[in-house]
C-alpha cells in the first residue's frame, strides 16, 4: 500500500514537471495561423460573424495577452500564397471547412514547428490526415459544433426538393403566375422512403427531425450500426449492401466524412442503382459526389435532383456544373454556398470550441475526446474510415 502511494506520489511528481516543461514550452511565444473567408462589409457589419478574415474568431486579444503570434488571412492558394509563406514556422494552424486551407502532404512537409492542426468547425478531409499520423501532428476539430444547422439545412433542402420549391419562388419573382408548371414536379413527403450514408451526429438528427414527417421508411447505411435502442428511438432500420439501400430510396442524404473510402462515392456506376426520379442531398462534402455524373443524372431526369452546400473545389469555380444543372422540368437544383454550418449561432459554438482547444492545447490539459481526429497515438475517430 505505502508502496503503491510512493509510486503515485513519484508519478505525480513526474507529471508535474512535464507539465511544467511543457507550460515552459508553451509559454513561449507560439505562432498561430488561421486560415478563415473573408467576410467583407458583412463582417463589418454584423461583429457576431466570427468565422471571418475580419473578426478572427474574436480570438486575437485573448491570443495577443498570452504572448502569441496570430496571422489571419483567406489566402491560401499557391506557392506564393500567405498559408503556403507562413506555415513552415508556424507551431499551430487553425483551418475552417467553409474556406478550406488545404494542408497537403507536401505543405505539411515544410511545416517544421507545426504540431497542431484545429477545424474550426467539423470535417478535417482538407488536412491530409494520413499524413500528419506519420508527422506527429495532432489534429483537432470542434465535434458536435454545426450538427444542428446542418441536420436543419438537410431537411430543408429535402423539402425544397420534393415540393420543388425553387422553381416556384424564382416564377413569382419573374412575375409570372403559373401553377401547373411547378405542381406538376411537387410532392409530399409523406409516404417517401428517406435514407441517409453516414448516421453519425448529423445523419441521426436528420432522421430524429424527419420522424414527424410520417415517411414510409427512414433507413440508414453506416458500417458503424447504431445502437438498437436508438434504432428503435428513431424509427429506422439499417441496410447493410449501398446498392440495395440507395435503391430502395426516393431520398438519400449523404452525412459522412469525406475519406478514402468515400471520395467519389456516389458516381455514375451506383447513380445507376438509384431509384428512378429519386432526389440526393448532400451536406457533407462535394467529393464524395461525382460532379459530372449527378449533373448528366439531373439533366437525364434520373435523379430529379440534387441540393447541397458543398463543392468539390471551394470556392466552386464559374463554369462548375452544379452551380446551373436543372432537371428536365426545370428545376431539381437546390445548390447554395458552403454554409449550412456556418450560421451565426454555429460561429459562436466553434469559435468558443476552437478557443477550448488551443486554451487545452497551451496549458498541457487533456483535450475533450471527441475533439479529437488524429491524436498522439493516431486516429483517435472510427468515423474517417474502417481501419
Ligand atoms: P460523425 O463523425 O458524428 O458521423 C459520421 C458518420 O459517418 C459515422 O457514423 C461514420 O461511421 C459514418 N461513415 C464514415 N464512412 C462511411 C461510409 N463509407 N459509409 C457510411 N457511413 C460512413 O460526423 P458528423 O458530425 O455527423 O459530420 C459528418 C460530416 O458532415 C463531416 O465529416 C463533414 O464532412 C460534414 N459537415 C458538413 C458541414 C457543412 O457545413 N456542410 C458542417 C459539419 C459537418
Amino acid at each position: 500500500m505505502f508502496a503503491r502511494a510512493r509510486t503515485g506520489a513519484v508519478q505525480a511528481s513526474i507529471r508535474t514537471a512535464q507539465a511544467a516543461a511543457f507550460n515552459k514550452q508553451a509559454s513561449r511565444d507560439m505562432k498561430v495561423l488561421a486560415i478563415l473567408y473573408k467576410g467583407g462589409e458583412a463582417a463589418k457589419q454584423e461583429p457576431r460573424l466570427l468565422g471571418t478574415v475580419e473578426n478572427e474568431l474574436g480570438l486575437r486579444p485573448w491570443l495577443e495577452s498570452q504572448g502569441h503570434e496570430y496571422l489571419v488571412s483567406d489566402d491560401k492558394e499557391g506557392y506564393q500564397s500567405f498559408l503556403h509563406k507562413n506555415i513552415t514556422d508556424a507551431d499551430i494552424v487553425i483551418t475552417t471547412p467553409f474556406h478550406p486551407g488545404y494542408l497537403t502532404r507536401d505543405l505539411l512537409d515544410t511545416a517544421q514547428n507545426l504540431k497542431l492542426c484545429v477545424t474550426a468547425g467539423v470535417g478535417s478531409d482538407h488536412v491530409d490526415l494520413n499524413a500528419a499520423v506519420e508527422k506527429g501532428l495532432e489534429v483537432m476539430e470542434v465535434t458536435g459544433s454545426n450538427v444542428v444547422s446542418v441536420a436543419e439545412h438537410v431537411v430543408m433542402s429535402i423539402l425544397l426538393l420534393v415540393r420543388n420549391f425553387v422553381p416556384a419562388h424564382e416564377m413569382i419573382e419573374r412575375g409570372d403566375w403559373m401553377v401547373s408548371e411547378v405542381a406538376r414536379n411537387a410532392f409530399d413527403l409523406e409516404g417517401k422512403v428517406v435514407g441517409t450514408i453516414g448516421a453519425g451526429r448529423i445523419g441521426q438528427r436528420v432522421l430524429q427531425r424527419l420522424r414527424p414527417f410520417n415517411c414510409k421508411e427512414l433507413l440508414y447505411y453506416d458500417y458503424n450500426g447504431l445502437p438498437q435502442e436508438t434504432e428503435t428511438e428513431l424509427g429506422v432500420r439499417r441496410v447493410a449492401d449501398l446498392e440495395d439501400f440507395v435503391a430502395q430510396c426516393d431520398v438519400v442524404t449523404v452525412n459522412c466524412p469525406l475519406h478514402e473510402g468515400t471520395r467519389d462515392l456516389v458516381n455514375a456506376d451506383l447513380l445507376k442503382s438509384f431509384k428512378k426520379g429519386s432526389w440526393l442531398v448532400n451536406t457533407a462534402r462535394g467529393a464524395i459526389c461525382n460532379a459530372e455524373d449527378v449533373a448528366a443524372a439531373v439533366k437525364s431526369g434520373h435523379l430529379n435532383g440534387y441540393a447541397g452546400d458543398v463543392w468539390n473545389v471551394q470556392p466552386a469555380p464559374k463554369e462548375h456544373p452544379w452551380r446551373y444543372m436543372k432537371n428536365a422540368l426545370g428545376g431539381g437544383n437546390g445548390m447554395v454556398p458552403h454554409y449550412s454550418g456556418t450560421t451565426l449561432d454555429a460561429q459562436q459554438r466553434y469559435a468558443a470550441g476552437t478557443k477550448q482547444i488551443l486554451e487545452n492545447f497551451f496549458q498541457g490539459k487533456p483535450q475533450e475526446p471527441a475533439n479529437i481526429i488524429i491524436g498522439n497515438k493516431g486516429y483517435a475517430t472510427k468515423a474517417y474510415g474502417q481501419r
